[in-house]
C-alpha cells in the first residue's frame, strides 16, 4: 500500500484549491486505511468509499478482499477521479458531490451497500448538513449495513442516524494526525 510522490502532488494542489473539503495535510496513512477497511465484511454486499482521494483506503479494502466489481468509487475532485479510474479499472469510479447522493448515484439507484466509508471531512460543514450526510447513506444501507467514518477530532464527528448507534473501532496513532475510527450500524 504506497503513496507515490504524484499521489502526494495531486493531494496538495487539490488542497489549495479547496481546502475546506480535503481536510487533511497529506492522505491517509496504510494504517488508518487499513484500519478503516478492517470493519468491512467483505461478502456483506457492495461497498461504497466516499471523499477517496488518492485512493489509499481504497487499496486496503480491495487487499481486505473485497471484489472491484463490488466496489463504488466516489470523488468530488476530478483529477482525482481521473487518476481513480484509471488505477482502479475494475471498480466503478463516480465523480460527484456526495451531499447530492441521489443525484451523484443516479446510475446506481436500486443499489443497496453492505459498508459505505466515508472520508469527507464532517467537521468542516455545519451539524444539520452531516446529519443530512449520514441520513442519506443510511437509506443506501442493507439493514446489518455499516457506515464507516475517521475523525481527528475526540468525539464522533456526527450523532447516528434515526435508529443507529456509533461506536469508536479504532484509534490509529500512527496518521497525521491520529484519527479515530467510528462505526455506525442499527442500534
Ligand atoms: C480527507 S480527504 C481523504 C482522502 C482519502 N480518502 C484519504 O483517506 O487519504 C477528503 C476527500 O473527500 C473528497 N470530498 C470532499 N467533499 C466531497 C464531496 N462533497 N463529495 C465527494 N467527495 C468529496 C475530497 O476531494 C478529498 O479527496
Amino acid at each position: 500500500m504506497t503513496t507515490t510522490l504524484a499521489d502526494n502532488i495531486r493531494f496538495l494542489r487539490a488542497l489549495i484549491t479547496r481546502p475546506k473539503s480535503i481536510g487533511a495535510l497529506f492522505p491517509s496513512s496504510p494504517a488508518l486505511a487499513r484500519a478503516m477497511a478492517r470493519q468491512i465484511d467483505p461478502h456483506a454486499g457492495p461497498v461504497l468509499e466516499i471523499g477517496v482521494g488518492t485512493g489509499v483506503i481504497s487499496e486496503a479494502i480491495l487487499e481486505h478482499g473485497v471484489s472491484p466489481d463490488r466496489l463504488t468509487l466516489l470523488e468530488y475532485d476530478e483529477e482525482m477521479a481521473r487518476h481513480l479510474a484509471e488505477r482502479f479499472a475494475r471498480a466503478t469510479v463516480i465523480q460527484g458531490d456526495a451531499f447530492d447522493l441521489d443525484r451523484t448515484l443516479a446510475g446506481q439507484r436500486d443499489t443497496i451497500f453492505g459498508a459505505i466509508v466515508s472520508s469527507i471531512p464532517l467537521l468542516n460543514h455545519p451539524v444539520p448538513r452531516r446529519r443530512g450526510y449520514m441520513e442519506a447513506l443510511a437509506k443506501r444501507l442493507t439493514p446489518s449495513g455499516v457506515i464507516i467514518q475517521f475523525s481527528y477530532g475526540p468525539n464522533a464527528p456526527v450523532a447516528p442516524p434515526q435508529g443507529y448507534a456509533v461506536t469508536r473501532a479504532d484509534l490509529v496513532l500512527a496518521n497525521i494526525p491520529p484519527a479515530q475510527v467510528w462505526v455506525y450500524r442499527k442500534a
